[in-house]
């Protein structure tokens, strides 16, 4: 019975990826006869052929919810994802950006270059390292916000936890709102330009990548989060799916109310949302992906079986959205595997599957010579571009930024000169 569900749906997903194979020849064909021809058809087939994915998958989760051990394979041909709608959103504060910046735009934005990306950040004394982002493939919009506090209510007080973020109940909610906000900006553009996107991968800001994302993370009946760092939920700091799945699974502030009405209480970030996904009837499906998030926090070491691991970001391992920093790694093989059996599977444990694991102490801040480290795990063009961030002044800063808003679809962001100068003039006042 469970088989031949399975089955099914392998072959639904089979027929739905061959219906954009089917549409990607066409449109390559008719290219040939005419490159006029050919953007006005291409318009028409996104607008009317779309459908079939979104609607295939939504209808298979409503049917699979009731057996969620049930995992089918099905992700897509590289070329064929590749050659769909896809929006890629980015969001949180640019603290380190010019450390992950670059590894986003290589291994996120250039290896996905028909995507259109989405920025949603705070407006801090950051802020203005987002120019790194000039270089992406295509900008479709930034929103940099001015924060404010989010009024906490009775309800949200008691749904969610206040111990594990840094900033408490606010934290999350800021969290949440960010990330949702992100959809936000993908559905405002989509009714502005009159299609809907087929994929949408949603990843942080903090995020340090050491290899490509690649098209095996793409997976029509699921929503993908990466493997390992479940602290008693699921790992969000990624997520990957369709339209409806990614509709679903952002929406992290409006499903509060929902979770609240079924009688949750005192969730974390990870634990509300795998709340949110059951009860939603979103499958997850966990896989292990080559990024790991840079973070300045302190976590004691050795950590314990509900520690938090710090991974030296020179592994070169997949981390899958682990904490790293860069670090002269302390605990190496043998250690590592000690360390690692004590850590608790639901909690911080890590998921390895390649290179060699290093644990930095993380008990202070980052160590002396950390850029030295760095350079060496990123090479020689992030090594530069982290120097050139260092180096900016107020012009290049103004040049640079406004280059980025040259590129964006939609610029919802104070002007250039602004961002610039809360950044490299107020900072240091
Ligand atoms: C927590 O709040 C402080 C100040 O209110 C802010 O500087 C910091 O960025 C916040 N941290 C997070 C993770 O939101
Ligand atoms: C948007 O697409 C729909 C069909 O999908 C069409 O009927 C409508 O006229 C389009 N609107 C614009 C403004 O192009
Ligand atoms: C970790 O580093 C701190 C200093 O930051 C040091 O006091 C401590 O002994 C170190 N712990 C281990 C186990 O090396």
């Amino acid at each position: 019975m469970k088989i031949n569900d399975d089955q099914t749906r392998y072959n639904i997903t089979e027929e739905a990826c061959q219906i954009s194979n089917f549409k990607t020849s066409r449109i390559f064909f008719l290219c040939l006869i005419s490159i006029l021809l050919c953007a006005v058809i291409t318009n028409v087939i996104h607008v009317n052929v779309f459908h079939p994915v979104s609607y295939i998958s939504s209808t298979m989760r409503s049917s699979s919810s009731h057996h969620p051990s049930i995992s089918a394979s099905s992700s897509c041909d590289s070329t064929i994802v590749k050659a769909t709608k896809m929006a890629i959103c980015l969001v949180g504060g640019a603290r380190r950006f010019e450390l992950t910046g670059p590894s986003i735009v290589k291994h996120v934005l250039q290896e996905n270059p028909n995507a259109d990306l989405f920025l949603h950040g705070p407006l801090d004394q950051n802020a203005y390292k987002f120019f790194l982002l000039k270089t992406a493939p295509r900008i479709a919009a930034v929103r940099i916000f001015d924060p404010h506090r989010i009024a906490e209510t009775k309800m949200q007080l008691r749904v969610l936890s206040s111990g594990d973020s840094p900033n408490g109940t606010q934290g999350l909610l800021q969290y949440f709102n960010l990330v949702e906000g992100c959809l936000g900006l993908i559905s405002a553009h989509e009714s502005r330009h009159n299609f809907t996107y087929e994929w949408i991968v949603r990843t942080r800001v903090d995020g340090y990548w050491s290899a490509p994302l690649d098209t095996s993370a793409f997976q029509l009946n699921g929503y993908l989060v990466p493997a390992g760092s479940r602290f008693g939920g699921l790992n969000d700091r990624l997520g990957i799916g369709d339209r409806a799945t990614s509709a679903v699974a952002l929406s992290r502030l409006s499903v509060l109310p929902v979770l609240a009405a079924i009688g949750h209480q005192n969730l974390n970030s990870e634990s509300a949302f795998k709340a949110q996904l059951a009860a939603t009837h979103v499958r997850a499906k966990e896989a292990t992906l080559p990024f790991c998030t840079l973070s300045d926090r302190h976590y004691m070491y050795p950590p314990g079986r509900f520690g938090v691991p710090v991974a030296a970001i020179d592994g070169g391992g997949r981390l899958s959205g682990a904490k790293c920093r860069p670090c002269e790694a302390v605990c190496t093989g043998k250690c590592v595997e000690k360390v690692w059996r004590l850590l608790d599977k639901g909690w911080g444990w890590l998921e390895r599957s390649e290179g060699s694991l290093g644990l930095c102490n993380a008990t202070g801040p980052w160590e002396e010579g950390w850029e030295k480290v760095f350079d060496r795990a990123a090479g020689e063009k992030a090594a530069a571009e982290r120097r050139k961030v260092e180096a900016v002044d107020l012009a290049g800063c103004e040049r640079e930024l406004e280059g980025l808003k040259k590129k964006a679809n939609l610029w919802d962001a104070p002007a250039p000169a602004e961002i610039c100068r809360l950044g490299l003039v107020d900072s240091v006042l």
